[in-house]
């Protein structure tokens, strides 16, 4: 086999891009910021609230990619279970790239691959329209799609 069939999968085109971010829920962001701020040495955001999706968020940088806390905010919050089975923290979910968000649901809905809420993409924590994918049809892994332009 050539290049050619490796670069060119036939009736498949590429659809997820970057990773964008790996998050990480934690209990409490006051103990989390300093893990990555002082031992690790990375540049950590400011604390931003997402009300509409249950979290406070801070954004760790790091040079190819960036790290998610999230904290519970509210009652209802949907990390509040993982954390019950999780209480020092741990992976949440990844975030990958997609170039057309509706192109990306429409094609793995077409695969039988479950989209987590009604369908419709919801406003990240970067201003830009995600969804999240069932952990049971993606390994094990909760994915959140990402658009970016
Ligand atoms: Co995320």
């Amino acid at each position: 086999m050539g290049q050619e069939a490796h670069g060119s999968c036939s009736g498949h085109d590429r659809m997820i891009g970057r990773l964008n971010h790996v998050a990480i829920a934690v209990p409490a962001l006051d103990r989390a910021i300093p893990v990555y701020a002082t031992m690790l040495g990375a540049s950590v955001s400011e604390r931003q609230a997402l009300p509409e999706h249950g979290v406070t968020v801070v954004f760790v940088s790091l040079p190819n990619t960036k790290i998610e806390l999230l904290e519970p905010l509210g009652s209802t919050s949907p990390i509040a279970k993982f954390l019950e089975s999780n209480p020092a923290g741990g992976i949440h979910h990844m975030c990958y790239e997609v170039e057309d968000i509706l192109a990306a649901r429409d094609h793995l809905v077409m695969q039988g691959a479950r989209i987590l809420g009604d369908g419709a993409p919801k406003t990240g924590a970067h201003g830009k329209p995600v969804l999240f994918l069932h952990p049971k049809d993606f390994l094990g892994t909760l994915v959140e799609l990402e658009q970016v332009s």
